[in-house]
């Protein structure tokens, strides 16, 4: 897909989960925010960026570790997203947590600025992963660090049929590269490529739980990626691709919900 349509369908797709995105996907990946915060040994008063931050459920965790002295640059192609973290920096009166629209492949930031940078569910997203963590390099001091969390392996993920579902009913790739950050060793040898050191991948396996047909569709369908080609289908469509989803998932129904499949990998690297 050419990049710049990638990064359209992105931007705009995301704009569409924007206000169900949270809901919808905050428990489901916990796991992986633990793993990303833990593997970046936030330390009090550091200076963070965040790649495609979302609403900033990582962003806000970062600033509750960094502190008072610290501040963190929650960043995101999607000005939905950038409008609801600036609204919850107003309510919950935070300062020192700013949000900024920005392609994470072109930061609008200083060289050697920040002690962190993270990226949580974000780099499968982007057209050119390499140069977005060449500018998560660029923009770290020399003694910084960076920490990524990726889905795993396709053939983990069990809500994975969402993709060729909503893809065969519209004319382009909605997430053409997705799991290709998850698979074997793809991510420690991109952050090797852009030069990070003392490079460490850790895979965790997940569970997606939903307790109705209708919870698990909302996720897969309204509240992530696929949002605006949902959005674009007539209702005859919607069914069919509803009902096609529940069919790929029905292994995993259990007698209260679903229980699907997942897995995540964590990397991470220094600049020096
Ligand atoms: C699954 S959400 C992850 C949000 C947040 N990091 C979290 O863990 O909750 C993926 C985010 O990537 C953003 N995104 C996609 N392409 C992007 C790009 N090229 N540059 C910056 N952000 C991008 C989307 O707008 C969306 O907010």
């Amino acid at each position: 897909m050419n990049p710049n349509l990638q990064r359209r369908v992105q931007r705009y797709g995301w704009d569409k989960a924007s206000e169900f995105y949270q809901d919808l996907w905050q428990v489901q990946l916990k796991p992986a925010h633990d793993l990303l915060l833990k593997t970046s040994d936030v330390r009090n008063g550091d200076n963070i960026i965040d790649i495609a931050a979302g609403t900033g459920l990582i962003s806000f965790r970062l600033n509750e570790i960094a502190g008072a002295n610290g501040s963190v640059m929650a960043t995101d192609i999607s000005d939905k997203m950038i409008e609801i973290g600036t609204n919850l920096c107003l309510t919950n009166t935070i300062s020192n947590v700013r949000f900024e629209r920005m392609d994470a492949e072109a930061l609008n930031c200083e060289d050697d600025t920040y002690d962190l940078a993270t990226c949580a569910l974000g780099l499968m997203y982007f057209p050119e992963p390499d140069i977005a963590l060449g500018e998560m390099f660029r923009v770290l001091k020399p003694t910084g660090k960076a920490t990524v969390a990726v889905w795993g392996s396709r053939k983990n993920c069990g809500w994975a049929e969402i993709f060729p579902i909503v893809d065969a009913r519209v004319n382009t790739d909605v997430c053409p590269m997705f799991f290709n950050l998850g698979e074997g060793n793809v991510l420690d040898y991109v952050f090797d490529k852009v030069g990070f050191k003392n490079i460490r991948s850790q895979k965790i396996k997940t569970t997606l739980q939903y307790s109705t047909d209708e919870e698990a569709c909302d996720a897969a369908f309204i509240g992530g990626p696929v949002a605006m080609a949902y959005s674009r289908f007539d209702s005859k469509t919607k069914h069919e691709a509803r009902l096609a989803y529940l069919e790929s998932i029905k292994a995993y129904k259990t007698k209260v919900g679903y229980e699907i499949p997942g897995e995540f990998i964590v990397c991470s690297g220094t600049k020096n």
